[in-house]
């Protein structure tokens, strides 16, 4: 059973939704978010951890890895979750966190990959789906699925391109996981 984290639109875990997938809790650090929408009018368990409410991240990570285990959540799925998780949580789901990032890893990592990419040069950019660590976006990529920048591209063009790419490509990934 999986868990997805999200900290805005959510238009990732709609596609994790609609494929069907066993998705049973969507916790995220900020309330009034679409992705807590997304969920709940799915039927899907949902919560708000906000740091503000904590003593410490670990803290509030700690409570979050309880309530998803609660649930019976097996896979985390972090789908536009913008905050780091602590090696707490990730202790909790051994090799079983997953994260979706818009640009090629390890070269482009962070909040503002595509800018930095268009910046950079880049003929391409790349869905990828990869495994969470501490790190920002440091850890071993999974799948990939290239993105060509067009001529005139600009962050948000290539953004929408780049999520019909991640729309695909996340739910093949967290199905083949759930599969394991
Ligand atoms: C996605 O494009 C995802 O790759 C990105 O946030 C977007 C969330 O969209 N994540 C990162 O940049 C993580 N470093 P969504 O809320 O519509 O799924």
């Amino acid at each position: 059973m999986i868990g997805v984290l999200v900290s805005g639109e959510g238009s990732n875990l709609q596609a994790l939704l609609d494929a069907g997938l066993p998705v049973v809790a969507v916790a995220s650090n900020k309330a009034g978010v679409r992705g807590l929408d997304r969920a709940a009018a799915s039927g899907v368990a949902t919560a708000v951890f906000s740091r503000d409410a904590y003593e410490d991240r670990d803290t509030r990570d700690l409570a979050m890895a309880e309530w998803l285990e609660g649930l019976g959540v097996e896979l985390v799925v972090c789908a536009g979750y913008m905050q780091l998780l602590r090696q707490s949580f990730l202790d909790r789901f051994p090799g079983r966190v997953v994260n979706v990032h818009p640009a090629p890893l390890p070269d482009f990592p962070g909040a503002h990959s595509l800018e930095d990419l268009l910046e950079a040069g880049a003929q391409e950019t790349a869905a990828t789906v990869h495994y969470v660590d501490e790190g920002v976006d440091t850890g071993a990529v999974i799948a990939t699925e290239r993105v060509p920048v067009l001529p005139g591209d600009t962050v948000e063009t290539l953004r929408v391109r780049v999520h019909e790419a991640e729309h695909r490509l996340l739910p093949r990934v967290v199905g083949d996981l759930c599969a394991l």
